[in-house]
């Protein structure tokens, strides 16, 4: 549990903005401590810049070219007791200290480098310069210089460092005791504060994506139904929605294979159910032929031979169309689109069924324009529709009947009517028609369909992308309506 704290993106995120928010405090406070100290050396130098030219011209330091030591005591002694904050050296014209007012005599270096100084001597007040203090020679300090005159030669320079070693201590403790202090503490509670918001920002960010983890947990153990409940339009309400949505997606997808895996389960009973039944009358007449044989008559051995005959064709055609009606639903057979006149088709497809209808005493109408449209469709599949439909009506229809296919030109479609006088379907079971192995359990008299036609019928239409519908009266007859788009 620990170590998943520290591993979870709440601690992460929370360490590096502190790390963040501490190092930039850091920085800040260095800079403006550096900075105040340097805009303090800077103010010092800018005004005392003229302490060493006044020495310089006030007082007699040199008597011919010799230092003039008696002066020179006093004055340095008198300056700073003046100004305890400088400390005044005199130099000579190779940098070397002749003289200065040290009562502890701490000073640590025989001689000044001259740069910083001649520098200062010729851009004046212009520039920052830091030069070396004697006293304390590994820091620099601001200070005021002048070239000393005598009998018009350079004899030296006086140096003077403005800000001796025990006033740079004191204005330390100065820093440290009031400025620094002041900084610090207003730094610290706004860093406090800054902090305490970044942790409750980070706390409520990972907190929704906390919230969405436990979900998709759920989600995959089994708790279909979860949903996260963000929302918002940031890219986590936008993940979320994402997620419900997939979720849905496969839920769908699950409830859809559950409903096929049953209908699958359904057809393979049903299936072996209208095998078996075939097989059997086979199987039983072939083995009365083969046992009685001698015993059978001519004529009984002829029907024997033709029931065996019509089962094996039903078998046959039984095994055709769920071939054909699972490839269809398979998707494996797509429509291949021609231009063609339907009533040309249908025309054909009466031809082809003269004889069935003859002896049935069925008469079939075909009725449609002169200025019928050309329709794009499948011509294979679109016969098969056709067939199908004739098959049934045929089936269904008793002598003296008629089946009237009327052809109408509408809108962007050509309207198929396609009627009969039969003995029409119980409103119980039209809507289940279309679906496969359903026949209508109240036609006893019919055993031969496999009650696979219409289904096939419908899946036909359905891949033209058409929608067929049924009408239906006891007794009185059927009609089927489509449209078939024009070209
Ligand atoms: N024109 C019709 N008149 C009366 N009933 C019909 C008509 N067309 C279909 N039916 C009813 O719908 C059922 C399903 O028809 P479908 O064509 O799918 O199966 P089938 O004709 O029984 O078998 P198959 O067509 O596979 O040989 C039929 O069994 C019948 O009860
Ligand atoms: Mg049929």
């Amino acid at each position: 549990m620990k170590t998943k704290f520290f591993n979870s993106l709440f601690w992460k995120l929370s360490a590096a903005f502190a790390v963040i928010l501490i190092l930039l405090s850091g920085i800040f406070v260095y800079v403006a401590v550096f900075s105040a100290e340097m805009y303090f050396q800077e103010t010092r130098q800018k005004l005392d810049t003229d302490i060493a030219e006044h020495i310089a011209q006030e007082n007699q330091c040199f008597i011919n070219g010799e230092v003039n030591t008696e002066i020179l005591k006093n004055v340095f002694h008198d300056v700073m007791v003046i100004n305890p904050s400088i400390e005044v050296y005199l130099l000579d014209t190779g940098g070397k200290i002749l003289s200065y007012y040290a009562p502890d005599k701490t000073v640590k270096v025989t001689h000044v480098p001259l740069e910083p100084i001649e520098e200062f001597i010729n851009a004046g007040e212009e520039k920052f310069l830091m030069g070396l203090d004697p006293k304390n020679p590994q820091n620099k300090k601001v200070f005021s210089a002048a070239g000393v005159i005598e009998d018009g030669k350079l004899r030296g320079y006086i140096y003077v460092i403005l800000g001796s070693e025990e006033y740079d201590n004191a204005s330390q403790l100065l820093f440290g005791s009031y400025i620094l202090r002041l900084g610090l503490r207003s730094i610290s509670i706004s860093l406090a504060a800054a902090l305490l918001l970044s942790f409750i920002i980070v706390g409520f960010a990972t907190g929704k994506l906390r919230k969405i983890t436990s979900v998709i947990r759920n989600f995959k153990n089994g708790d279909l139904s979860t949903r996260i409940n963000i929302k918002s339009k940031s890219e986590l309400g936008e993940f979320a929605d994402s997620f419900n949505d997939m979720a849905d997606t496969i839920v769908q997808n699950i409830d859809e294979i559950k409903k096929i895996d049953y209908l699958r389960r359904e057809l393979i009973a049903n299936v072996s159910h209208d095998l078996r039944t075939p097989i059997s009358i086979i199987h039983g007449y072939l083995e009365t032929v083969l046992i009685k044989s001698d015993s059978l008559s001519d004529e009984e051995k002829t029907k024997y031979i033709e029931t065996t005959l019509s089962n094996t064709k039903r078998l046959q055609s039984l095994v055709e169309e769920l071939f054909e009606l699972s490839k269809l639903e398979a998707e494996q057979s797509q429509p291949n689109m021609e231009t063609f006149s339907i009533a040309e088709l249908i025309q054909d497809i009466q031809q082809k069924n003269l004889l069935e209808l003859k002896s049935k005493n069925i008469n079939l109408i075909i009725d449609f324009p002169q200025n019928l449209k050309m329709i794009k469709a499948d011509i294979a599949m679109m016969e098969k529709v056709f067939q199908n439909l004739l098959d049934n009506s045929i089936k269904f229809t008793s002598a003296g009947g008629e089946i009237i296919i009327k052809l109408l030109n509408n809108d962007k479609t050509v309207l198929v009517k396609f009627s009969d006088t039969g003995s029409g379907i119980e409103k119980d079971d039209l809507p289940f028609i279309f679906e496969r192995y359903q026949k209508s359990k109240r036609v006893v008299s019919n055993q031969k369909g496999t009650g696979l036609g219409l289904a096939i019928v419908k899946k036909i239409l359905e891949l033209h992308g058409i929608n067929i519908s049924v009408e239906s009266e006891k007794e009185k007859g059927t009609t089927f309506y489509f449209e078939i788009p024009y070209v």
